[in-house]
């Protein structure tokens, strides 16, 4: 085979600049919807642009549970990637087993400590050392409204959970379909943490964070099952196991009023050439103004015997601060720093890092259970379990929070 054909791109590239390379690495990943691959070249051609080669290993499955059993197999054969997309608690789960490699030179090097906020630091470093370069912060209480459909009910974006219904019914009676979802268990997690956050911060930090029993089985509970419920009656026929991303195309393309989905909705949007403020509406999900459900994207990379240099140059330049508002603007999150200009971003993105700074001030800042950052993954995805269930119709209200204080249980 000729060399031509056994090089990578970039490899090719660093070849021919003459450039010092390494070698590639290997990126383990789930960002495979049109407006994630569009953020996710940012990021390749950034990592080729200094000559560092990209292997790509993409795992499609929104929220990366996929991605997570794949990465076991993997490892399970000896054959970890050298770089992996991951969220909060699993990067925990793994830098438990010693088979992450120690980014402390780098994350000293570059002052990691000052800019990134604890919230995070929680789960990029592990007894003290630096684990998992975050490239962003996301969260998951935000709603997608398409504009036009919004203002054919005559209505304002909702600000309260009985506005948010009446808009809904509006949006029905208009013959849409009012609510675009996917019935794929994260999903219909990802819609539970907003309407739990919805019922109070208290209530958020009771049941998903502390796990308290009388809490996860309580009226409240009962109360934001119900709310669930009500959510599936505006879901249209089809919605069982489509990909969230052909659900935010029903709302860009006006068949549906909105989506209640993490911010990397906004990417697909965007990537659709559509305008905050003139095609869609970006608002925190109706009781939960102020307050914020967070998930961050981190790279962590796993010990290898070669290709140690490309690991960290790797991990060196997800954090530039260049680098996370370019990226961060395409991708529909936030940068993962304190210090980077919100010069780029739309509106969105504004209120995203407003919203992200006020909530950490304010102790109203809460890991995402849906996207693993309030409990270990055996716990969420026994939650996973009852909520989806319920949302299926197999349970009622009153049997989904008793079903949850089993399920918790027995998952700790
Ligand atoms: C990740 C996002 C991703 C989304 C859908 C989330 O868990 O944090 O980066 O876009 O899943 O795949």
């Amino acid at each position: 085979m000729k060399l031509k054909q056994l090089m990578t791109g970039a490899a090719m590239t660093a070849l021919i600049s003459g450039s010092a390379f390494a070698s590639d690495v290997e990126v383990l990943h789930w960002w495979t919807s049109g407006g994630e691959a569009a953020a996710l070249n940012v990021l390749k051609d950034d990592l080729g642009g200094q000559g560092i080669g990209w292997v790509d290993m993409p795992v499609a499955g929104g929220g990366g549970e996929a991605a997570m059993t794949t990465l076991r197999a993997r490892v399970t054969a000896g054959d970890a990637p050298t770089a992996v997309q991951m969220l909060g608690f699993d990067i925990i789960d793994w830098a438990s087993e010693g088979v992450l490699g120690n980014l402390n030179d780098v994350a000293t090097a570059e002052g990691w400590d000052a800019v990134v906020p604890g919230a995070l630091q929680a789960f990029s470093k592990h007894e003290g050392n630096w684990i998992a370069s975050p490239v962003n912060v996301h969260s998951t209480n935000w709603v997608w409204i398409n504009k036009a459909a919004l203002d054919a009910t005559g209505m304002a974006a909702p600000g309260s959970w009985d506005e948010l219904v009446a808009v809904l019914d509006a949006m029905k009676a208009n013959g849409i379909t009012p609510l675009a979802h996917g019935g794929q268990a994260w999903q219909d997690a990802t819609i539970f943490d907003a309407v739990v956050l919805g019922m109070g911060d208290a209530f958020y930090k009771s049941t998903m964070i502390d796990l308290d029993p009388a809490a996860l089985g309580g009226a409240d509970m009962v109360e934001a099952f119900n709310r669930m419920a009500k959510l599936r009656s505006y879901v249209d026929d089809n919605f069982s196991g489509r990909d969230w991303n052909l659900a935010s195309a029903m709302v860009i393309n006006g068949e549906a009023g909105m989506q209640m989905m993490g911010d990397w909705a906004k990417g697909e949007f965007l990537r659709a050439d559509q305008k905050p403020g003139t095609d869609f509406e970006c608002i925190r999900f109706p009781g939960t103004q102020g307050a914020v459900t967070f998930n961050s994207d981190q790279f962590v990379m796993f010990e290898v015997s070669e290709g140690r240099d490309a690991q960290l140059a790797m991990a060196k330049a997800v954090m530039d601060p260049a680098f996370q508002s370019a990226f961060n603007v395409v991708k529909g999150s936030v940068p993962a720093r304190t210090d980077v200009p919100n010069t780029d971003f739309d509106d969105c993105g504004r209120k995203g890092m407003a919203d992200l700074a006020d909530a950490g001030n304010n102790d109203r800042l809460f890991g995402s259970m849906a996207h693993g950052h309030s409990v270990p993954a055996s716990v969420k995805n026994a939650i996973y379990d009852v909520v989806t269930a319920h949302f299926n119709g197999e349970y009622d209200a009153e049997t989904a929070a008793a079903e949850l204080v089993n399920a918790v249980e027995s998952a700790m």
